[in-house]
């Protein structure tokens, strides 16, 4: 028979009311010698396991305490306490594994509130936590909300290649992928590292983005879609910036700037609404979180809205589409620029935006989530479309409050001649990706793209507020240990 999960038991009791049942877990609190609080991770929601001490061998009482793993045969019966429907009266415990309760003490499984930096040093119990059970179970759904919807939508799933030669986003931001010999490294008669000796025999990367092989695909399977990780060699101590993230890149033949930011709204929308109906026992708990987290904050900074509704209010309202333009127009005339309260004073058309413009955007002006469009050539990347205006290209970034950038995309630039040229302006060599060029030579086709960061989304969905918290095993300096 099929092993029954704490979640199936809550959901579905009616089925075993009054029948004995077997259930495994971990104890999260036993309560004068008579209460376990049985959690197996299905669900956020613990079973109320009900012990009569005296029929229990003391041996095994004795060593019913916090973290130990269980084996629980019993009863189901209707809870007389409330905020339970069921509760498990116990016939037969067993324990499954060792519990070192000595150096227990000094884990983050100890029940009582931990800061989130010590929960964050111990990554590897934070699973076992109510928080980060929460977190990761959302992650998951949306995840598997994001597989959903481009199912759904005759998208193909596509794996581009990890270990690349190709940097896609011309920012230099790599990790460098060798084999050789740290401590006795190829030079050639220059000085210069002479990758003909790597296993690869030329320099290779982690990839920074699957866009432009995605690309390849597209032009031939009309609508994919990437996800996979993600690796950016850039300053990441922000709480917006991982070195390791997971992306998704939808890449589709022959959308345009305006079909790409449709996509991107009615995606974004889907995947929230998804989590909404789907994980409400987590959201419900997170929502508490959040609000508690609000209290402990100075009345101008605390969100106006609660977890959930914040989500509600974002899957119901269009976003709002401003350009490039318009956007510096606001921020040049908004008090916040004229009176120096900007680290980055915007000084002219054709600043890049940081991210407290970004988030002023959205969280003061528009008070909603923002698709900028259209941004100046010279701060994008170079495979993006060229417009008739020769300055601007047909850029787009979703930005959420709370997070700024969630989402950046662009219609790409399917002129050969054009994209040559701003390969050439941008120093990207055009060698190295002959391959990427083949597509403007061969029935090219206007198409357009762009790339979500899982995390960011993740961050927004939960509540929570800095992105290692969001991602099982975090790669920072401090937890190399992974
Ligand atoms: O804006 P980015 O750099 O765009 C691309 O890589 C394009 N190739 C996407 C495309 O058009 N197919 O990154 C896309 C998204 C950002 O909006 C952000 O959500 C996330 O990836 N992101 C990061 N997330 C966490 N840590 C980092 N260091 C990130 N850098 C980007
Ligand atoms: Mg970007």
């Amino acid at each position: 028979m099929k092993k029954q999960t704490i979640k199936d038991l809550l959901t579905d009791y009616k089925k075993v009311l009054h029948h004995d049942i077997t259930v495994y877990g971990w104890v999260r609190a036993f309560r004068s010698n008579r209460f376990i609080a049985l959690n197996d991770g299905s669900t956020i929601n613990n079973l109320q396991v009900v012990v009569d001490f005296e029929n229990f061998d003391e041996n095994i009482i004795k060593n019913i305490n916090t973290a130990a793993s269980l084996k629980v045969t019993g009863e189901v019966v209707e809870s007389q306490g409330a905020g339970q429907t069921v509760e498990l009266i116990a016939k037969k415990i067993t324990i499954l594994g060792d519990n070192f309760t000595e150096e227990l003490q000094s884990t983050i499984l100890q029940p009582k509130k931990h800061s989130l930096e010590k929960l964050r040093e111990q990554a590897h119990l934070r699973f076992r936590t109510n928080l980060f059970g929460a977190v990761f179970r959302v992650r998951s759904a949306v995840s598997f909300a994001i597989h959903q919807y481009f199912n759904q939508n005759q998208f193909f799933y596509i794996n581009t290649p990890i270990v690349t030669g190709a940097d896609a986003e011309g920012a230099g931001e790599m990790f460098g992928v060798t084999n050789f010999d740290l401590n006795n490294i190829p030079r050639n008669e220059e000085g210069e590292i002479d990758y003909t000796q790597d296993f690869f025999g030329r320099k290779t990367n982690l990839t920074v983005s699957g866009q432009l092989e995605g690309e390849t695909a597209a032009m031939g399977l009309g609508r994919i879609y990437t996800f996979g990780p993600t690796f950016r060699a850039e300053n990441s101590n922000t709480t917006r910036h991982l070195a390791e993230f997971w992306m998704i890149e939808p890449e589709v033949a022959f959308n345009n700037l305006e079909d790409n930011i449709d996509l991107a709204e009615d995606f974004l929308k889907y995947v929230i609404n998804y989590c909404l109906e789907n994980c409400k026992d987590d959201l419900e708990f997170l929502d508490k979180r959040f609000e508690e987290e609000q209290k402990t904050k100075p009345e101008k900074e605390r969100a106006k809205e609660g977890l959930i509704e914040k989500l509600q209010n974002v899957v119901a309202k269009r976003f709002k589409r401003v350009s490039y333009t318009e956007a510096i127009d606001i921020l040049l005339n908004s008090k916040e620029n004229k009176k120096g309260k900007f680290a980055y004073p915007i000084e002219a058309w054709g600043a890049d935006l940081q991210s407290e413009h970004e988030r002023f955007l959205v969280e003061k002006h528009f008070e909603s989530p923002v698709v900028l469009f259209d941004y100046p050539k010279d701060i994008k990347a170079f495979y993006m479309k060229l417009n008739e205006d020769n300055k601007t290209v047909a850029a787009m970034d979703v930005l959420f409050p709370g997070i700024g950038e969630i989402i950046g995309g662009s219609e790409r630039e399917a002129r050969l001649d054009v994209l040559k040229q701003k390969m050439e302006e941008m120093h990207v060599d055009e060698h190295e990706l002959w391959w990427y060029l083949d597509t403007r030579k061969f029935g090219s086709v206007p198409h357009a793209g762009f790339g979500l960061g899982l995390e960011r989304l993740v961050l927004f969905v939960t509540g929570m507020t800095n992105i290692r918290d969001v991602i099982p095993f975090p790669r920072t300096p401090k937890s190399a240990e992974f």
